[in-house]
């Protein structure tokens, strides 16, 4: 059994993890925190766990939480999720953030985007990116995870198995490259929808008036998991790689759909794509490339840990597109959590996500 820790646990995110932690069979929650009032049955704040746990939630105390737990979750907003890293991660503590605080490599990079001075910018080497499909075997060991953001999640995995070498595993499976030098890795477009939770519990409160009946682009070209998605298809890829990123948001609560438009070299057919992303993601548990002419719908992926990929290749218009959807408080936060906790603690990868 692990004992875990979630500090954030009465937001979207913390509320997720919570759910998906009660069903997990190696698992003991030991600590519930949040900016709270006083302290609090969870099952008062979310009625629908009456009965499933007695849990209390309180203000982190870090001085007790520490101790208690061997690894930590931390769905907390940037900015507060680099304070409380360090008090985990100094005791010798596992810790998965959720937050963009581990997430970029470059300090500037980080300080740029996010507005703010990163307080301990000495733990960014360190911070293993969580994205299972490229990272497992550095996840395994490591003790800081940067868990992906959520659209980044959709747009990475929909576009790794045309921009660089198969993963590792499956290297004598499928010729090296087969895609590489047919589609191009620049003026890669993204136009994704993403539901209201992905703004969080507070900010989603705000949203839900202004958007029903509506549909709207925001950040275009501007928004901070650009720079997210460019540091890591570049480093798969080998070359620097800038997508044009518009984000929309739709009045629905969960769920992310990206559009992803690639520009073909050279001549690929529908069916050498579809080889190539079937053959790709052979091995991944939560990576579903869906048949010829199909393509991917939230309901489907909607409270599971799968991203599901669609494509179409158009070999006359020179362009390849790729369709991903993903739940964003599941594959694109809580679940992917869990499933990084998984690999790190060696457990069945899968458990407590299916
Ligand atoms: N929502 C998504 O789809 C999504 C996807 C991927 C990653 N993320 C990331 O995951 C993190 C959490 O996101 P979320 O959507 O769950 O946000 P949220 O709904 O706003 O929840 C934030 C949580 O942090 C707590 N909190 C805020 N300030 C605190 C402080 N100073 N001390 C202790 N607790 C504090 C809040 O407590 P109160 O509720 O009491 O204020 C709440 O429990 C964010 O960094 C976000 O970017 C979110």
């Amino acid at each position: 059994m692990v004992k875990v820790a979630i500090v954030g646990a009465t937001g979207y995110a913390g509320e997720e993890l919570l759910k998906i932690l009660i069903g997990h069979p190696r698992v003991e929650i030991v600590s519930l925190s949040a900016k709270i009032d006083k302290p609090q049955k969870i099952s008062q704040i979310f009625p629908e766990l009456s009965g499933k746990t007695d849990l209390i939630c309180e203000e982190p105390d870090f001085s007790k939480i520490v101790p208690d737990c061997d690894l930590a979750f931390l769905a907390l907003p940037h900015r507060v999720s680099m304070e409380a890293a360090p008090e985990f991660l100094r005791a010798g503590k596992k810790v998965i953030d959720l937050s963009a605080d581990y997430r970029l490599k470059d300090v500037s990079v980080y300080e740029q985007w996010y507005g703010l001075k990163h307080k301990n910018p000495e733990y960014l080497a360190r911070a293993v990116y969580g994205l299972p499909e490229v990272y497992r075997e550095k996840i395994k060991p490591a003790q800081l995870i940067a868990n992906p953001g959520c659209y980044p999640t959709g747009i990475i995995l929909g576009c790794l198995p045309f921009l660089g070498p198969s993963l590792k595993r499956n290297r004598k499976a499928y010729p090296l490259g087969l895609a590489k030098g047919k589609v191009s890795s620049q003026n890669i477009i993204v136009d994704a929808k993403t539901g209201l939770s992905g703004a969080g519990r507070e900010k989603e409160a705000a949203l839900v008036a202004e958007m029903e009946n509506n549909f709207r682009a925001y950040k275009v070209d501007a928004h901070q998991h650009a720079p997210e998605v460019n540091q890591e298809l570049s480093a798969f890829a080998g070359e620097r790689i800038e997508i044009t990123f518009t984000p929309h948001l739709i009045p629905i609560q969960r769920g992310i759909l990206s559009a992803i438009y690639l520009q073909l070299k050279k001549a690929l057919s529908q069916e050498e794509a579809q080889g190539l992303y079937q053959d790709f993601y052979k091995d991944e548990p939560f990576v579903k490339v869906l048949p010829e002419g199909k393509f991917p719908q939230l309901k489907d992926v909607a409270k599971t840990n799968f991203c599901h990929i669609g494509l179409k290749i158009s070999p006359a218009k020179k362009i390849a597109i790729v369709i991903c959807a993903i739940d964003n408080l599941v594959k694109g936060a809580s679940g992917q959590a869990v499933q990084n906790m998984n690999i790190m603690c060696g457990f069945e990868e899968t458990e407590g996500l299916r």
